[in-house]
């Protein structure tokens, strides 16, 4: 029950005079988004008596239901606050909720960066462990949020960029391929893009490898020579990938044909269908191109990782297997983005 006290207290007009410079205010979409439980976040509000911020919820205290209401009551009066030392931990709290954190003005584009990235890499990873209709709603869910925040602003790639390729774990190097996928696309669309189009291509830049979680982590990881029957197997992978696509209802061109096509070759020396020149989409081209970069820019068991744009220009060079206006955009873009 609330007390009249609080009610009172919720008659408070903040002043305009009030410092608040080292707190902002929180939305009520970010603490409806929470899962139930403890949030790991300090919150504050307003006491008129104090003229001064409060703590009201010290990080990982138990919440049960009927003060999460009340909170959500604050906020959506604009009366709670959180601390600006609290930014990264505010951000991760957002991204439980990916559509309402573009709306939120707490945040930078670069924190949206890092939000899309995680719960991209959280999710995905989900699908790829359980390849089930509600997983892969989820990735959808995140992937139309990333389609709206690079199409307000062609721009917010290089956050993106910048902010998944700060991890180059072998985990995320599905996360980062997809990113510079998206990049290069955008490179060589740049006036001519669709905005309806970008989730339905970013979100096959971001399935495009899920064949591989069918092949065991025992063979990826493997330093010595694979043998024959191994090497069949992880041949087989786009193959596998397409069947779980297709099994889950997905049949767009844009993602169907980076998984089918991302290690075929334009000089035919690729697989699993040898495809040749022509046949090859752009879709899969660009997915062939940024799979290789993103492998030799990430630490593997049996060769260290490479400079960015040495790998870009080495596979600019290697012209008879990748396309080279794929290639030349993905150098262009590495040249171009700041840092
Ligand atoms: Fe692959």
């Amino acid at each position: 029950m609330r007390s009249d006290v609080e009610d009172y207290l919720d008659r408070d007009e903040i002043p305009e005079d009030l410092n608040v410079e080292e707190f902002n205010q929180i939305g009520p979409a970010v603490l409806r988004a929470q899962p139930r439980g403890p949030m790991p976040l300090n919150l504050y509000r307003y006491r008129k008596k104090l003229n001064s911020l409060v703590n009201i919820y010290a990080a990982g205290a138990p919440m049960p239901a009927d003060h999460l209401d009340h909170l959500v009551h604050l906020a959506d009066q604009g009366r709670l606050f959180f601390s600006r030392n609290d930014q990264e931990i505010y951000a991760r709290c957002a991204g439980s909720d990916p559509d309402a954190a573009l709306d939120d003005p707490n945040l930078t584009p670069e924190d949206l960066a890092g939000i899309l990235v995680s719960e991209i890499a959280r999710r995905q990873k989900e699908l790829f462990e359980h390849a089930m209709v509600p997983q892969l709603e989820r990735l959808v869910q995140v992937v139309d949020s990333l389609a709206v925040y690079v199409g307000v602003d062609y721009d917010n790639i290089d956050h993106l960029v910048s902010v998944s390729h700060r991890n180059r774990d072998r985990e995320r190097q599905r996360v980062n391929a997809g990113v510079i996928a998206l990049a290069i696309y955008l490179q060589l669309n740049r006036d001519k893009v669709v905005i309806e189009n970008l989730a339905p291509v970013s979100l096959g830049f971001f399935l495009y490898d899920i064949g591989m979680s069918r092949v065991s982590r025992l063979m990826t990881e493997k330093t010595s020579q694979l043998s024959a029957t191994e090497r069949r197997k992880l041949k087989e992978h786009p193959r596998d990938g397409l069947r779980i696509l297709e099994k889950l209802g997905l049949d767009s061109e844009e993602v169907l044909e980076p998984c089918q096509q991302h290690h075929e070759r334009i000089d035919g020396s690729g697989y699993p269908g040898q495809l040749k020149g022509k046949e090859i989409g752009l879709y899969g081209r660009i997915a062939a191109v940024a799979d290789s970069f993103c492998a030799m820019i990430t630490d593997r068991p049996h060769s260290a990782r490479r400079n960015t744009v040495e790998a870009a220009v080495e596979l600019l060079k290697m012209d008879r297997a990748y396309d080279h206006r794929v290639c030349r955009a993905l150098v262009q873009y590495l040249q171009g983005i700041p840092g």
